[in-house]
């Protein structure tokens, strides 16, 4: 079969080398890719956010299987244009991609579902915003409503920063995301991530992971899209997991279906923990960057037979094949980011470093010139691998950090403290 994936980050660069192991794949390719999945799949110069040039570029290459790794393409439908065209895709449609692209959409679901989450109140004006604020008091959580790269929500610990997100929101500063705002209780606890897939009725958990959402160690510094990830996540305890399931993410998926919106892809649930109690905290209708990266070298091959019978509403008759071992990813990003930073820095050491089912240094933002890797992005490596325990996984994962030869790159040293 032909497969092809969308995306261009280390979550697609996962997804391509472990769909690559299974013997089913025949021509793999990237659209767009980047210089590490350029080693180990065709690389295709097309838009995907036009779904019109991925569907003709898919029948034209016999395409038998198309997977989506980003948020973009899902919201703006492009699911539904290449169903339309006859091909087999993994990711939701349109409207069952609302469960990441609206906050709002995602609350109406689970006060329908009666789903555990953060009190919450939806405004599309400014002042009624503040007058709830002022009622509410801090700490309090301010999210714009749309899709907003990861940087939509603003933690307030004081009435002045709440009031302060919500004046960056109706001034435009997230352009259309936050024209609505969603104004939540803040939820303490322990977060994790549960990856659930789902064909519309079955569900099938593919793993738990946690990240390392701010810049630095000790988590501080600005918030980031990751700087780090591992799995399997200690706090998700068989009970807890069971309890999302039941509590959670199966009532959200039969209202989904309810409505006449089934949800067929990978639900990713940001959980909150406390006193043995999962909380939800946000929805992503997609695969998480870099969690997705410790899942992917923790399935390998198999990963494919999953995300088809996935996308062929046959779920209930594949089952994941788990070994006891766990995963650990440090992102290295180029100094500056979250903020701004250099581009086109040349990465050494890059040739030395192992390569096999228990080692990979996974591509984000490079790109690839006279035979030099060179940084184009802020996250730019996913240095990443397995061991029979965290601690192995650990020492293997900073072991090849350390020979990465990149001035202008920085990564955190302290990835997994939680469960170390
Ligand atoms: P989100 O984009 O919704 O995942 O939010 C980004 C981060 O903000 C989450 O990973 C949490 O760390 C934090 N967060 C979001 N909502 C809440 C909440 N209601 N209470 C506490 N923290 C939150
Ligand atoms: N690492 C968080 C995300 O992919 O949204």
């Amino acid at each position: 079969m032909n497969i092809m994936i969308l995306g261009s980050g280390g979550r697609e660069h996962s997804l391509a080398w472990a769909i690559k192991q299974n013997p089913k794949c025949d021509r793999l390719i990237v659209a767009p890719g980047n210089a590490g999945i350029a080693m180990l799949a065709e690389c295709a110069d097309i838009n995907i956010l036009d779904g019109d040039a991925v569907a003709t570029f898919a029948e034209e290459n016999a395409v038998g299987f198309v997977v989506i790794g980003p948020e973009a393409p899902l919201a703006a439908g492009v699911a539904d244009r290449l169903r339309a065209a006859g091909l087999l895709v993994f990711g939701p449609g349109q409207a069952a991609a609302q469960l990441e692209a609206s906050k709002s959409f995602t609350k109406a679901i689970c006060d329908a579902a009666n789903a555990p989450t953060a009190a919450y109140a939806h405004f599309t004006d400014a002042d009624s915003a503040r007058a709830y604020i002022r009622a509410q008091g801090a700490p309090i959580v301010v999210k714009a409503d749309g899709l907003a790269a990861g940087k939509g929500v603003i933690v307030a610990m004081t009435e002045e920063e709440a009031l302060a997100a919500i004046d960056d929101m109706f001034d435009g500063s997230f352009g259309d995301a936050g024209a609505e705002v969603v104004i939540e209780e803040f939820m303490e606890g322990e977060e994790a991530s549960f990856f659930v897939l789902c064909d519309g009725k079955t569900l099938l958990p593919v793993g738990t992971a946690q990240d390392h959402k701010r810049a630095y160690d000790g988590d501080t510094g600005p918030n980031t899209g990751g700087m780090g990830a591992y799995s399997p996540a200690p706090v998700m305890s068989d009970a807890i997991i069971q309890k999302a399931l039941d509590e959670i993410i199966r009532p959200t998926v039969d209202e989904m279906a309810k409505r006449g919106t089934p949800f067929q892809g990978v639900l990713f649930c940001g959980l909150m923990i406390q006193n043995g109690q999962p909380r939800l905290v946000e929805y992503n209708v997609r695969f998480g960057d870099p969690e997705c990266q410790v899942l992917m070298m923790r399935l390998g091959g198999q990963v494919l037979d999953l995300l088809q019978a996935c996308a062929e509403t046959r779920l209930d008759q594949v089952s994941v094949n788990w070994a006891a071992d766990h995963a650990l990813s440090i992102v290295m990003a180029a100094k500056g980011y979250p903020g701004s930073y250099d581009k086109g820095t040349v990465i050494n050491g890059l040739d030395n470093q192992p390569e096999d089912s228990f080692h990979m240094i996974f591509h984000a933002g490079t790109s690839e010139n006279a035979g030099q890797i060179t940084a184009t992005g802020g996250r730019v490596l996913n240095i990443t691998a397995r061991g029979h325990d965290l601690t192995e996984a650990h020492e293997k994962a900073y072991a090849m950090a350390q020979g990465i030869d990149w001035p202008e790159g920085f990564y955190r040293s302290d990835i997994g403290w939680r469960a170390l």
